[in-house]
């Protein structure tokens, strides 16, 4: 479905649905009596269908932007758009509903419930889409079978591998169908070919599936693999490289 509000209001030059917008965006924290500015006049568009790295040093403001991104937090000023909705515009109700039913999350701590199994951990955000239990259990084996995950369905998350569980993490962000994936040093707790195995993995849903990844990384491997790298400084947008 084109975007024609956020394709309108992006000026003439340019008829790529957007499935991320920010404008002039800045993220101030109070710490105590000190203000740490964590991102300062960020404005960034990401069409439907990019796989996008955020790389830059640890504390250059990659996890904040996600973070905004994802609605998982305010800014201090500036505007956020998710496809067609104007996140400054909806209520926390809406916002829930959006991160629901629109983003998938990936984080780097892996963020499975410990008590849950995989398909579990799977089922879960379906449960909370109020779709009904054998849908959920069909859709989720079918997420981690496409995640290479056939077995592992009904072991608890200590009975994985890092690797394994950070495949049920993506399991669990696709199992929606999200428009859009956000994902947090996604491979930084792998070894190398299990962080390799993941990338492949998640170049290959975005070309398929179209779905559109947004990802901080600091692995070099990882880096050379995205289409393109936006590199964040002292929470400034420094360079913006499409190759
Ligand atoms: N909840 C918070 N409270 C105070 N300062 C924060 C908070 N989260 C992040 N920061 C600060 O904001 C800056 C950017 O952090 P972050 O977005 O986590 O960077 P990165 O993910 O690139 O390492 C850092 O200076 C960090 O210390
Ligand atoms: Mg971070």
């Amino acid at each position: 479905m084109p975007n024609h509000k956020a394709a309108a209001t992006a000026g003439a030059t340019t008829d790529t649905t957007m499935a991320v917008r920010v404008v002039d965006l800045s993220k101030i924290y109070q710490q105590g009596t000190i203000e740490v500015t964590a991102l300062q006049h960020v404005s960034l568009e990401v069409a439907a269908g990019e796989f996008t790295a955020l790389v830059g040093p640890s504390g250059s403001g990659k996890t904040t932007l996600l973070n905004l991104i994802g609605a998982l937090d305010v800014p201090t000023v500036g505007e956020r758009w998710v496809g067609e909705e104007s996140l400054n515009a909806l209520s926390r109700a809406q916002l829930a509903r959006l991160r629901l039913h629109k983003i998938g999350f990936v984080f780097q701590d892996y963020s499975l419930l410990p008590v849950l199994t995989a398909i579990e951990n799977v089922e879960y955000v379906l449960q909370l889409q109020g779709i009904a239990s054998q849908e959920r259990r069909q859709r989720a084996n079918a997420a981690l079978l496409e995640l290479g995950l056939d077995g592992c369905q009904h072991r608890l998350p200590t009975q994985l591998s890092g690797g394994q569980q950070q495949r049920v993490t993506i399991a669990r962000a696709m199992v929606a169908e999200p428009v859009l994936v956000l994902a947090d040093e996604p491979t930084a707790n792998l070894d190398s070919d299990t962080g390799a195995a993941l990338l492949a993995t998640m170049l290959e849903l975005n070309c398929r599936k179209g779905i559109t990844f947004i990802f901080s990384t600091h692995d070099p491997m990882v880096m050379r693999h995205a289409k393109r790298v936006v590199r964040l400084q002292d929470g400034r947008i420094v360079e913006d490289k499409t190759s």
